[in-house]
C-alpha cells in the first residue's frame, strides 16, 4: 500500500491531476496494489479565502505520506511569486527535494525537430539553491541598508548590503548562492545516475565565464566528484547549451543544471520532445518525501476548457511509481502513453481531437487492456 498526498492546485492542475489519478489507479489495480490517495486543498482559492499557503499542518500531512502528487499552482488574481514561492518552492525546500528530475526524450512524430532524431536526455536540476534562495530585496533612499539573515536548510548567512541610491534610483538585488555541501550531494546524485544508466559522462551547465564565484565553486566540486566516481564531466555554458539542445540533442545523456538555468532549459527540453503537455518532473529527496508534478504551470489561458494535455501529469505518476520502487507500474503507464500517442489519441496541442478527459480515458483504457 502506498499513501499519497494529492494536491491538484490551480487551473489546469485540477484537470490534469484527475486524469493522472485515473491512470495511476488503473495501473495499481492491474497489479493489485492499494493506493490511499489523500487530497489536499492547496492553491489560490484557499489562499484568497483564508490567506494560507503551505501551513505546518499541510507539511505534517505530507510527511505522513510516501509521496506527493502535485498538479500546478498560479493564478492571475494573485501577485506573481506569492503562490509560487509560498507553496511550491516552500515544499521543495521544506522536504529538501534537492534534485529535480526532468526527462526529455523524442516522442515521434511529435517532436518539432527536423529529421528522425532520437534523443533521451535526463535533466537533473539542482532544486534548493542558486537564484532560488530568496536572498533579495529592494533598497531605496540615501545610504539604504539591507540586513538579511538567511537561516534555511544548509544556510546560516548574515548579509549587510548598502547602497547610495536615491529614492528615485531603487536598487534591487537577488543573490545566487550555492554551498559546497549542496553542490556535492547534487553532483553525487548526477554521477551515480549516469553510472546506473551506463553513461560515460555528465554534462554540467553553467555560466562560469561571468558568474565566476558561483559557478567557479560549482565546477570545482563537479571536477572533484567526477574524479571520485570515475565518470567524466563536460561543461557547457548555458547559452551554448540552449543552441545545442535544438541542433544536436542526441549528443546529451545526463545534464546537470543549476536551479535557474535548469528551469529555463527544461521548458526547452519539453518543447523539443513534444511540448509542455508531455513533460513530467520529480522533486527528489532520496531519503525523504518526494513530490511529482508536470513541468508546466496552471495555464490560465486554457484552464476550464478541457484543452489541457494530461500526459505530463500521467508521466509524473510514472516517475512517482519508479521512485517508490515499482518501475513495473511505471513502465505500464509509459507504454500506455506511447500507444495512445501512436494511435493519435491525444489533445489539440499535439494535433489530436480529444479533450482532457477523453485523452485520460484513452490511456487508462490501454492500461486496463494491457495490464
Ligand atoms: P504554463 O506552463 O502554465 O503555460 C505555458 C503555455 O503552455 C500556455 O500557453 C499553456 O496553455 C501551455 N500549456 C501548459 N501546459 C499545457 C498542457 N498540459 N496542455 C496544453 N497546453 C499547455 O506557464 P505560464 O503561463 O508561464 O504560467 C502560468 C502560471 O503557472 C503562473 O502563475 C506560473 O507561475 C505558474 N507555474 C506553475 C508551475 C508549477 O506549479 N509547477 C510551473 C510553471 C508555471
Ligand atoms: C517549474 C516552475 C517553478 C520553478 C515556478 C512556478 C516556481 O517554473 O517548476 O519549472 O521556477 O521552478
Ligand atoms: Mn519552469
Amino acid at each position: 500500500m502506498f499513501r499519497i498526498a494529492v494536491a491538484p492546485g490551480d487551473g489546469i492542475g485540477k484537470e490534469v491531476t484527475a486524469e493522472g489519478v485515473k491512470v495511476l489507479q488503473a495501473a495499481a489495480d492491474a497489479e493489485n496494489l492499494t493506493l490511499q490517495l489523500d487530497y489536499m486543498d492547496l492553491g489560490s482559492d484557499r489562499y484568497l479565502s483564508t490567506g494560507e499557503l503551505l501551513t505546518d499542518d499541510d507539511i505534517k500531512f505530507m510527511r505522513d505520506c510516501q509521496a506527493v502528487y502535485f498538479g500546478a499552482i498560479g493564478d492571475p488574481r494573485v501577485a506573481p511569486g506569492v503562490l509560487e514561492k509560498g507553496i511550491l518552492i516552500k515544499m521543495r525546500t521544506t522536504f529538501d527535494q534537492y534534485v529535480n528530475l526532468r526527462p526529455s526524450k523524442a516522442w515521434h512524430p511529435y517532436t518539432p525537430l527536423k529529421g528522425e532524431k532520437n534523443f533521451d536526455i535526463l535533466f537533473l536540476r539542482e532544486n534548493t539553491e542558486d537564484l532560488y534562495m530568496g536572498a533579495g530585496g529592494v533598497l531605496k533612499g540615501i545610504e539604504a541598508k539591507a540586513n538579511m539573515s538567511l537561516k534555511r536548510g544548509l544556510y546560516d548567512v548574515d548579509l549587510t548590503l548598502s547602497s547610495k541610491a536615491s529614492s528615485e534610483q531603487e536598487f534591487a538585488f537577488e543573490i545566487g548562492m550555492m554551498s559546497r555541501q549542496g553542490i556535492e550531494r547534487f553532483a553525487d546524485y548526477c554521477f551515480e545516475t549516469a553510472k546506473r544508466l551506463g553513461k560515460e559522462k555528465v554534462t554540467a551547465v553553467d555560466k562560469a565565464n561571468v558568474c565566476t564565484s558561483l559557478y567557479g565553486l560549482w565546477r570545482k566540486v563537479f571536477d572533484e566528484r567526477s574524479a571520485h566516481h570515475g565518470i567524466d564531466v563536460e561543461y557547457m555554458y548555458v547559452d551554448a547549451m540552449a543552441m545545442a539542445l535544438v541542433r544536436a540533442p542526441e549528443r546529451f545523456g545526463v545534464v546537470a543544471c543549476p536551479n535557474m538555468f535548469g528551469d529555463i532549459l527544461t521548458d526547452l527540453g519539453a518543447e523539443i520532445m513534444g511540448g509542455l503537455g508531455v513533460a513530467a518532473s520529480g522533486n527528489i529527496n532520496p531519503e525523504g518525501v518526494s513530490m511529482f508534478e508536470p513541468v508546466h504551470g496552471s495555464a490560465p489561458d486554457i484552464a476550464g476548457q478541457g484543452k489541457a494535455n494530461p500526459i505530463a501529469a500521467i508521466l509524473a505518476g510514472k516517475l512517482m511509481m519508479d521512485q517508490l520502487g515499482r518501475p513495473d507500474i511505471g513502465r505500464m503507464i509509459e507504454f500506455a502513453v506511447k500507444m495512445a500517442m501512436k494511435q493519435k489519441l491525444v489533445t489539440a496541442d499535439m494535433g489530436g481531437t480529444l479533450n482532457t478527459v477523453q485523452a485520460g480515458d484513452a490511456i487508462a483504457n490501454i492500461v486496463r487492456s494491457s495490464g
